[in-house]
């Protein structure tokens, strides 16, 4: 059984942010949920507030989250570790602690969907709005499907 799921992105300001808050929303206090970015330049920031305002007119709130990078521990604290892109799941599999217990996978393959397989980065792109709309759709996936 899968009890607690960490989303992976770079930044962890934009993807992994409204990954976390959209899966919080749908699974309610019975999964843990959390996020991290693999790289640590954002580290104490809150959400992107293009992600922000984004999430925010779907209804749900995560202004509070504060972003953070991955550690050690998170490969043994977590039960499936999810990473936004192929790109942040080879940096997670460089990372891995050789104690690591947590099963690592690309969020969208994992939740079904085939095509795209990454989660385009909004930071880039600033389609904030498409992004949202196929987190809503894998997280939707995982939560029947999987959990
Ligand atoms: P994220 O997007 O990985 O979805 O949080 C990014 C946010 C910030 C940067 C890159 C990607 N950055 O280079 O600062």
């Amino acid at each position: 059984m899968t009890s607690s799921i960490l989303f992976v992105c770079l930044g962890n300001i934009c993807r992994s942010p409204m990954a976390e808050g959209v899966m919080r929303h749908l699974a309610g206090p019975s999964l843990h949920v959390e996020s991290a970015g693999t790289g640590g330049w954002h580290k104490g920031d809150s959400p992107d507030p293009r992600a922000q305002a984004a999430t925010t007119l779907r209804g749900y709130d995560i202004s509070a989250q504060q972003a953070r990078q991955i550690h050690p521990d998170d490969f043994t604290r977590f039960d499936l570790i999810l990473a936004m892109d192929h790109s942040n799941l080879a940096d997670l599999r460089v990372s891995q602690p050789s104690a690591s217990t947590a099963k690592l996978a690309a969020f969208l393959p994992y939740a079904g969907l085939t095509q795209p397989r990454d989660v385009p980065d909004p930071w880039y792109t600033g389609d904030f709005e498409g992004v949202l709309t196929l987190i809503e759709t894998a997280c939707a996936r995982l939560k029947a499907h999987i959990i």
